[in-house]
Parts: structure tokens; C-alpha cells; sequence
């Protein structure tokens, strides 16, 4: 196999025998080729299914920087498997599907944010974990949403700070901290779709249901939700709660996991504003599927390189999060 082979679709696109059963020559690969399978709570349930770690966004880069495989296939969008290979360079770190980008992450262009930053010279510089290596690199402390609001608050109250790129966790942080964070115009394709008159409707379908949402959604549906977190955050406050029904404001692959830890309670997905579909997908975690994993594992391709400049500087406001990130709140 050349890398060529990939083009131009961006993943292996060679047929799978009809009799082969995906999931035990996914798990024959796995073994054989000491790898691991990290998933986001956003892929779909068989990939979750047969992952050896599932979680959001800080915890795949915690296992990441962690683990003693020989290789990473990494279940989610490219800028997971980008900082996957920045805290395990000397690992080799795969994608099932290297068209599996991210709307928010290509909103905030590194030759546009250089720029943003020379004119505000005297801020500190926290930027999201949804970037690009090379953003991560004017960056001074990586964040994601299950700790931005507390790294934030590790500076000083005044401290003049630069937030990048999801306008809306950057408006929800300065808001529930008083603070005045300059904030850079990007956002989450998927997130800011969701629908406030549709999910004022289904509760009045469900009134006993709570409404949860990621902070990445617009601020009048964090307005009307009963609890704003994180993919982490927002199944395990489903999972202690002792309500029953949740309307779930974030996209619907998290339904998977919190119906599998809580078989008894009703989990609905809001709907977005711009579709007849009942539930909000991202099209580009969905990209990835059980047998582009499989061809991923078997020709080992595609392959996420970064140059090692770029590694070097990048590594560094990560690491300094995965610090951070190290006591429990
Ligand atoms: P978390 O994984 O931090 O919840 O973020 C969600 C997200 O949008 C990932 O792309
Ligand atoms: Fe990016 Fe939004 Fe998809 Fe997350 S859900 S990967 S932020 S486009």
C-alpha cells in the first residue's frame, strides 16, 4: 500500500470480503499490532462499542499522552489525532477517515489568529483544544470544555486574556465568571444549529424532562438548560441525577453512552433548527466507520504526521493543560 492510496478520498477505499466479521477482525488487528482504539462520545455506537477507551475530548488526549500501545487509531475528527501525536510523537497515530475535520477548528485559520494576537500583544492566549497544531502554537494554555472554565479562572480576575475559537463557550465562560475574555468569531456548525423553538416544544411534550447542553451551543439554549457541561460532564450529571428524562442539547452520538449506563431513563436529542431530522449529527465524526477502521488497522493508513517544529511548540501549552487538569475541582 503507498499513500497514494488514499487519494483523493482521504481514507482506504478497498472492499471488504462479504464474510468477514468486522468486530473480531477489528479486535484480531488490534491484538496483533499492539494497538489501541480511542473514540469520542460522537462516533457511532459499534465504533464506541468496540473501542478501548471512550471519552470527550480531554480525556482521549489524557489516554493519548498515557498510553504504552505501539498505535493510536484515533475514532474522532483530526485535531484529536493531531494532539494525540503531539504528546505521543514517537507513537504511530491513525485516523480511520482523514476527511474528518472540524468546522469550528478550520474557523479559526493560524495565519489569521497570528495576526488577532499582534493586536493584543499584552493578553495571555487560551485557545480550545477544537485547533489546529499550528494554533496550538501561538497559544499559551490549551483548554477543553470540561476544564476552560477552570483554567480560566486560575489567573488573576483583570488578567487580560485572548479565547479561541468557539465564541459561545468563550461568551458562556465569561459570563459565568465575570470576566472579559476577548473573544475570537468562531463557533461549531453542529452546536449553534440547534433549535430553541423545537426544544421549547418537546418540552412542553416532556415537561418533566431537564434540558442539558454543551456550552457550545448558542446562549439562549444555555439559557433555558438546566445543566451546561461538557460530553463528560453531561452523562455523568444524567447518570447521578434522579429525574428520568433528558432532552440532550449536544450531538446525538452521546446518547449511546448515557442510555448504556442508565437503561431506565429517556434520553431525546434536540433537534436542530434547519432539518426534518429529529437529532443533530456532525458529519464529520460520522464520517468515520467500522470498516474504514478496519482497513485502518490492516494497511495501517491513513497515517496523521506533524512536523516536528510544530510538535515541539504545540506540546507545550497542552501539556501544560494536562497539568492543570491533574487535581480534581
Ligand atoms: P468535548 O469532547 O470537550 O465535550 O467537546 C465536544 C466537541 O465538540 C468535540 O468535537
Ligand atoms: Fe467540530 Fe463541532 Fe464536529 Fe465537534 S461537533 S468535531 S466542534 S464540527
Amino acid at each position: 500500500m503507498d499513500k497514494n492510496d488514499l487519494k483523493p478520498a482521504g481514507f482506504l477505499d478497498i472492499p471488504i470480503p462479504r464474510d468477514i466479521d468486522l468486530i473480531s477482525s477489528i479486535k484480531e488487528l488490534k491484538k496483533a499490532k499492539n494497538a489501541i482504539i480511542l473514540a469520542h462520545y460522537y462516533q457511532t455506537g459499534e465504533i464506541q462499542d468496540i473501542a478501548d477507551f471512550i471519552g470527550d475530548s480531554l480525556a482521549l488526549a489524557q489516554w493519548a499522552a498515557g498510553t504504552d500501545a505501539d498505535i493510536i487509531v484515533l475514532c474522532g475528527v483530526g485535531f484529536m489525532a493531531e494532539t494525540a501525536k503531539i504528546l505521543s510523537p514517537q507513537k504511530r497515530v491513525f485516523v480511520p477517515d482523514l476527511n474528518a475535520g472540524c468546522s469550528l477548528a478550520d474557523s479559526c485559520p493560524a495565519d489569521r489568529f497570528k495576526e488577532f494576537i499582534e493586536q493584543h500583544l499584552d493578553h495571555t492566549v487560551i485557545s480550545y483544544v477544537n485547533t489546529s497544531a499550528a494554533v496550538k502554537t501561538l497559544t499559551d494554555v490549551v483548554v477543553t470544555s470540561t476544564n476552560a472554565r477552570r483554567i480560566v479562572e486560575s489567573f488573576p480576575p483583570d488578567a487580560k486574556i485572548i479565547f479561541a475559537p468557539d465564541r459561545n463557550l468563550g461568551n458562556y465562560i465569561n459570563s459565568v465568571t465575570g470576566r472579559n475574555m476577548v473573544l475570537w468569531d468562531g463557533a461549531c456548525h453542529v452546536h449553534e444549529r440547534f433549535s430553541l423553538e423545537k426544544i421549547l416544544e418537546l418540552k412542553s411534550v416532556y415537561p418533566e424532562a431537564l434540558i442539558l447542553a454543551h456550552p457550545e451551543c448558542k446562549s439562549a439554549i444555555l439559557t433555558i438548560s438546566n445543566f451546561v457541561g461538557s460530553t463528560q460532564a453531561l452523562l455523568e450529571y444524567a447518570t447521578k441525577s434522579a429525574a428520568k428524562e433528558f432532552i440532550v442539547a449536544t450531538e446525538s452520538g452521546i446518547l449511546h453512552e448515557m442510555k448504556e449506563k442508565n437503561p431506565d431513563k429517556v434520553f431525546i436529542p434536540a433537534p436542530p433548527n434547519d432539518s426534518t431530522c429529529a437529532c443533530n449529527e456532525c458529519s464529520f465524526m460520522k464520517l468515520n466507520t467500522m470498516e474504514k477502521l478496519y482497513n485502518c488497522l490492516k494497511y495501517e493508513m491513513p497515517e496523521i504526521f506533524v512536523d516536528e517544529d510544530i510538535i515541539r511548540k504545540a506540546v507545550l501549552p497542552v501539556r501544560k493543560m494536562l497539568e492543570m487538569s491533574k487535581t480534581k475541582q
